[in-house]
């Protein structure tokens, strides 16, 4: 294949070798090789329609593209740095496939509008893959919401024991969060879903050229309205970075979480051998070292949003080469979390829970004190004087080291004649979680409601 670059005509002396390769993007933007051929057969096709291209020079176009595909993924194309990109590389080899009509691809349009519809094209099937692979976190939230939605541990505040809580209920939690961040890649997908095309280098083109014809082609809603916005701005790049470090954000407390239960202080639950590690010296260790890894991945994630805010702040229209830039950082995103995805929906249904530890842990902390609270103001008392009774008998309970529920009940009526026998039902767990019974709240029942109502979200979008 010729190195000879698509733009020499203007140059007298030949570029310094360490600038072609310091500017070069061939190395990572030959990703978006199938991004970049669809875009160019969709606009030989239009241009054709329109009568600017033969037809016998779009076949020829066609097919020399598809045969280049073809090459690439069977790993047989060359590459050349010298010729800076994915699109002057693919341009450059079709030329040498099919002669003088591959030179006339380029005609009514810029690397500018190619390069910004290219990273379109290529992110809306990115955000697609990463659309379903939240759907299988949340698929395996949901069976394993209803496998513990009895198991009760304890809920916190401030990391301190609150109230009793529902497993099923806290997987369920975790579900909502990435419920939006669904929601999020959705709404992102639908802004970006504009075609730059057209806007050749930034002003427009004077080819007859049909638009409309080529953003239906290419499953675009509509062609960008303006040139200059259309080839400079990456708004819709920050705005995907934004929404996969709310994911990442979610991952990592959730993997926080996984790390805390699954530590001996806790307890509460197994993480399977499969997402853990040993020690190189201490022999009784498992680490939890994926969800310790996808906690720290959140970091790089946060830090490309903002690579691609600085890359963008203060440009002036139209397009500029700092834009270049704007790939490494999305793809790295996206591997991420598709990696992290990918290994929630196994890790999560392998949890093994300890209900023995979770409970122990519930009686430890005084967790039905507000239901003991609640139980005095439904005999009357206010609940201001109610939480100070209640306090009292925490106190002797701390005292004591034993929970409310091991209190006499002449010791508990000492602190309140209200107090009767039938107390010692709400002093219970099971009863505790039973009694938050209204949508969103952590009784079982209402825990299977809410995994009926997702499984109809999910399976509607
Ligand atoms: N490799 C370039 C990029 O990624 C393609 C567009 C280059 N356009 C230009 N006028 N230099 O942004």
């Amino acid at each position: 294949m010729s190195d000879k670059k698509l733009w020499s005509g203007r140059f007298n002396e030949p570029t310094d070798a360490f600038v072609e390769a310091f500017t070069a993007s061939v190395e990572f933007d030959q990703r978006l090789y199938r991004y970049d051929i669809q875009g160019s057969i969709a606009h030989a096709t239009m241009l054709a329609r329109q009568g600017i291209l033969s037809d016998a020079e779009r076949d020829a176009i066609v097919s020399g593209l598809e045969r280049i595909r073809e090459r690439i993924e069977a790993g047989g194309f060359d590459w050349s740095v010298a010729l800076e990109d994915v699109h002057m590389n693919v341009e450059s080899a079709l030329t040498d496939l099919i002669g003088d009509a591959g030179k006339k691809l380029h005609t009514g349009r810029s690397r500018n509008d190619q390069v910004a519809t290219d990273i379109r094209l290529w992110l809306r099937d990115e955000i697609d893959l990463l659309r379903d692979g939240l759907r299988q976190v949340q698929q395996a939230l949901l069976e394993t919401a209803e496998r513990e939605a009895d198991t009760i541990l304890p809920g916190f505040t401030h990391l301190q024991t609150a109230q009793p809580i529902t497993f099923g209920h806290h997987m369920m939690a975790w579900f909502e969060m990435l419920e939006r961040d669904r929601e999020r890649l959705a709404d992102c997908r639908r802004r970006l879903n504009v075609m730059p095309l057209g806007a050749a280098a930034l002003a427009g083109t004077t080819y007859p050229i049909d638009r409309h014809y080529t953003a239906e082609l290419l499953g675009f809603d509509r062609p960008a309205e303006n040139s200059l916005d259309a080839v400079s701005d990456r708004d819709f790049a920050i705005e995907f970075s934004a929404a996969a470090a709310l994911v990442m954000m979610h991952l990592s407390r959730m993997s926080e979480e996984l790390i805390i239960w699954s530590s001996a202080q806790f307890g509460f639950i197994e993480l399977s051998d499969s997402f853990c590690t040993g020690s190189s010296i201490m022999p009784q260790k498992k680490n939890p070292d994926v969800p310790e890894l996808i906690r720290g991945k959140s970091g790089r994630v946060f830090g490309h949003l903002f690579s691609l805010l600085t890359l963008m702040k203060g440009q002036p229209l139209a397009y500029n080469k700092d834009n270049q830039e704007d790939k490494e950082p999305l793809f790295d995103t996206v591997d991420n979390l598709k990696g992290s995805l990918k290994i929630f929906a196994a890790m999560i249904p392998a949890i093994r829970c300890r209900p023995q530890a979770m409970r122990e842990a519930a009686m430890k902390g005084f967790a039905t004190a507000t239901d003991l609270a609640d139980y005095l103001v439904r005999k009357g008392i206010p609940f201001r004087d109610a939480h100070e009774i209640v306090g009292r008998a925490v106190a002797l309970g701390v005292e004591r080291g034993c929970d409310l529920s091991d209190l006499s009940l002449e010791e508990l009526r000492a602190f309140s004649p209200a107090i009767d026998e039938d107390v010692f039902r709400v002093l219970t767990l099971e009863g505790s979680v039973a009694a938050r019974d209204h949508i969103g709240g952590t009784a079982p029942k209402q825990v299977r409601a809410a995994i009926e109502r997702a499984r109809r979200r999910l399976a509607d979008d």
